[in-house]
C-alpha cells in the first residue's frame, strides 16, 4: 500500500457516492447461536461523533429491542454522559477484578443498559491480552440478555480497539469531511481488514454542511479503499452538523429522543432504517464476546 498515493486521492473531487449493500455476513451461522446482533461505532480519529451516534442510534433500536451499550473508551468513556446516567462502576473495576459483568450494567432507559468505562482511569487505557479476554468474558455473560450489543469504540487504531471491530458482526465508521478524519477512518479500515479479512464494514459522513459536500467525502474514501484496498465501502449516508447535537449533549440525552425534529435525528433515523434493511435477514452468530476473546490473544 503506498501511503502518498492513498492521501491523494483522500484529496480529490470525486463522483456523488450512492448507498451501496454489503454482502451478508459471513459471521453468521446455520445452526444453532446467538440471535443477539452486534454493531462497532468506530472512526479511526477522535471526536468525529461515535458517542453521539452510538446514543441515538441505541435510543432508536431500543424502541422495540433490548440493547446493551458497550462503552469501549476505557478509562476515559463518556457514553455515561449522553445517557444521562452516573454508574458507580465500570469495566475498569471489572478488568481490576472488583466487580463482576453483572456489577456493571447501568439501567439508562427502558430496554437500553449500558456497560460503562470508567472515566478518568489514564492506566486502563491500553489493556494486556488477558485483561481484554475478561472484557470479552464480561460481554459473553451478558450479550444473551439483549437483542443487540452496540460498541462505542475509543479513538485510534489500537490492537484493542481492531479487535472490537473484528469481533463485531458489522462496523460503522464515522468520519467528518476534515481530510484529517477520513484518512483516519482509511487507516482504521485498513489495519481492520489486515485483521479480519472477512469483516464487511460501512461508513457514515457525519458534520457535513451539504448532501453535496457529504456525497464527495464519500466518494474520496470509497475511491480510496476501492484502489488500495481492492474493496467496496458502503456508504450508508450523511449526517448534518447541527447545533442540535451540541444542546442535546449539554442536555445529556441522544439527539433523537430530546431533539427528535431536528436535522441530525430525522437524518440519524434515516440511517437506521438503511442500517437495518442492509444487515437484515441474518441467522444466528456466535457471539460478540467470543468472538472478541478468540481476539484478544492477538493483541
Ligand atoms: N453532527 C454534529 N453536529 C454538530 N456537532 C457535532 C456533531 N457530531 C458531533 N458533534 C460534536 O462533536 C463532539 C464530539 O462528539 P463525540 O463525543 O460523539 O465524538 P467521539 O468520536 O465519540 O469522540 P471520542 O473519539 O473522544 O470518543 C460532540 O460533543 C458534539 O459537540
Ligand atoms: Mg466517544
Amino acid at each position: 500500500m503506498n501511503w502518498d498515493q492513498a492521501r491523494r486521492i483522500l484529496h480529490w473531487d470525486g463522483r456523488r457516492a450512492d448507498a451501496a449493500p454489503a454482502g451478508p455476513s459471513r459471521r453468521r451461522l446455520a445452526g444453532p447461536g446467538l440471535a443477539t446482533r452486534s454493531l462497532c461505532i468506530a472512526s479511526g480519529k477522535g471526536g468525529t461523533g461515535k458517542s453521539v451516534v452510538t446514543a441515538s442510534l441505541a435510543s432508536l433500536f431500543a424502541a422495540t429491542r433490548r440493547v446493551l451499550v458497550v462503552d469501549a473508551d476505557l478509562g476515559v468513556g463518556n457514553a455515561h454522559i449522553l445517557q444521562d446516567v452516573a454508574p458507580e462502576r465500570s469495566l475498569v473495576d471489572l478488568v481490576e477484578g472488583r466487580a463482576s459483568a453483572r456489577d456493571l450494567v447501568a439501567i439508562c432507559a427502558q430496554n437500553l443498559d449500558l456497560l460503562p468505562a470508567g472515566s478518568g482511569v489514564s492506566h486502563v487505557a491500553a489493556l494486556e491480552p488477558w485483561e481484554l479476554a475478561r472484557v470479552a468474558g464480561a460481554i459473553g455473560e451478558l450479550e444473551r440478555d439483549y437483542d443487540w450489543v452496540l460498541v462505542d469504540a475509543g479513538a485510534g487504531i489500537s490492537a484493542q480497539t481492531v479487535a472490537l471491530a473484528a469481533a463485531s458482526e458489522r462496523t460503522l465508521l464515522v468520519t467528518t469531511p476534515d481530510v484529517t478524519a477520513l484518512t483516519d477512518a482509511y487507516a482504521f479500515l485498513k489495519v481492520l481488514v489486515q485483521r479480519d479479512a472477512g469483516s464487511a464494514p460501512c461508513f457514515v459522513v457525519n458534520r457535513a454542511t451539504s448532501a453535496g459536500e457529504a456525497a464527495e467525502v464519500a466518494e474520496r474514501l470509497r475511491g480510496a479503499v476501492r484502489k488500495f484496498l481492492g474493496r467496496d465501502l458502503p456508504c450508508l449516508g450523511w449526517l448534518p452538523d447541527d447545533r442540535a447535537v451540541t444542546r442535546c449533549v449539554n442536555a445529556r440525552a441522544p439527539v433523537v429522543r430530546h431533539e427528535p425534529d431536528s436535522e441530525f435525528a430525522v437524518a440519524l433515523r434515516e440511517l437506521a432504517r438503511r442500517f437495518e434493511r442492509e444487515a437484515a435477514g441474518c441467522g444466528p452468530t456466535i457471539g460478540l464476546g467470543q468472538r472478541l476473546a478468540r481476539l484478544a490473544g492477538d493483541t
